[in-house]
């Protein structure tokens, strides 16, 4: 891999370019900003929603979806983040419809979509890429992630496919997801002219043990860090914060931040951090993705419905102060 010059400061995060809106952009759209990706001056947009949809593709579940990402588009959200695995290519194809009705003169959104784990194979990485072109009706993907690595699969052959068709202009950039540093590195190393810009991974001020031991090399190697489930599923909007959390039929009930081992601690955090929020007259939602921006990532949101954008977008417009998200943060890693 050629060397990447590293910012003067290689132990800060790079700073987000000024938030701006363009001519074209709808009214009342909220000025987002935009990280620099790489090495070759490309841009990455500071926030986006995602299309996994909590994982649910019921019909029902699918017209959600498909609420939340119109709507996002009429709010003027600047990334959508889907996958050839939700709902079976079902979130890639309603990304597709949306994109082909985009009106004339507004700028296209940034997609990123992500390389199945179970297709890491040389030809089943041009194949599973074609279907997500063809599904999102365009002619390069914007960005390309490697959704998890499979230990049974050696990265060189996934990473020298995805270079491949880079060259072929069939995808803008590459990236990583679920990656540990020692992953990231290989397969950094398995890539010849072209670089890892991206690497997805769970990041919120209550989860971040898959960040931690990866944003300093990321920022010091223009890496932009996506931080998804940066809402830790709702817990970090004012959700579940009495209680035992989701119940029901509701995917998340037990598991991640909601297992009952660490469920306590963490909506003990979480109630800290809404209190400092209603102390402080901002949003929590605000502390929540602006602390994640504060350490240099770009957070990925997930909404089951357009009010749920809405208040991303308001969150997203209060700029909290510098040391309000310090605390926020300290607070989030059980510190205070
Ligand atoms: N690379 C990977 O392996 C990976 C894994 C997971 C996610 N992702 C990406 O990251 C995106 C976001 O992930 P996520 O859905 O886990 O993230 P999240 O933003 O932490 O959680 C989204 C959920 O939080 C709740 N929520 C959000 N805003 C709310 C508000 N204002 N008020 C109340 N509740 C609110 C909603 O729950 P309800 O549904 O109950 O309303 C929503 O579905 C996904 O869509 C996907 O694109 C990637």
């Amino acid at each position: 891999m050629s060397p990447r010059p590293s910012p003067a400061d290689p132990t800060s995060a790079p700073p987000a370019r000024r938030p701006r809106r363009t001519r074209a952009s709808p009214p009342g759209a909220v000025a987002i900003g935009s990280l620099a990706m790489g090495s070759r001056g490309q841009q990455h947009p500071a926030l986006g929603v995602g299309l996994w949809g909590l994982g649910r593709w019921e019909p029902d579940e699918e017209r959600k979806t498909r609420a939340v990402a119109e709507h996002a588009a009429e709010r003027g959200v600047p990334w959508f983040d889907t996958a050839e695995v939700y709902g079976a290519g079902r979130s890639e194809r309603l990304l597709g419809d949306l994109l082909a009705r985009w009106p004339e003169g507004r700028p296209r959104p940034f997609i990123s979509t992500k390389l199945s784990w179970e297709h890491l194979r040389s030809a089943q990485v041009r194949a599973s890429l074609i279907g997500s072109r063809r599904r999102l009706g365009v002619e390069a993907i914007d960005l390309y992630l490697v959704h998890a690595p499979d230990p049974r699969v050696p990265i060189r052959e996934t990473m020298g496919a995805l270079e491949a068709l880079q060259k072929e202009g069939f995808v803008r950039a590459l990236g990583v997801s679920n990656f540990s540093l020692e992953q990231l590195e290989a397969a950094e190393a398995a890539l010849g002219e072209a670089e890892i810009v991206a690497h997805q991974v769970q990041f919120n001020l209550l989860e971040r043990e898959e960040a931690d031991p990866i944003l300093d090399h990321c920022h010091r190697h223009r890496i932009v860090v996506e931080a998804y489930s940066p809402v830790a599923r709702g817990l970090l909007a004012g959700r579940f914060l009495t209680g035992r959390g989701p119940s029901g039929p509701d995917r998340r009930r037990g598991h991640g931040v909601f297992a009952p081992e660490k469920f306590p601690e963490y909506r003990a955090r979480a109630r800290r951090i809404a209190e400092l929020a209603e102390a402080s007259g901002v949003p929590v939602l605000s502390l929540a993705l602006h602390g994640l921006a504060r350490e240099g990532a770009a957070p990925v949101f997930g909404a089951s419905e357009p009010t749920q954008v809405d208040a991303a977008l308001a969150a997203w417009a209060v700029r909290p102060s510098g040391k309000l998200l310090d605390r926020a943060v300290r607070l989030g890693r059980g510190e205070e």
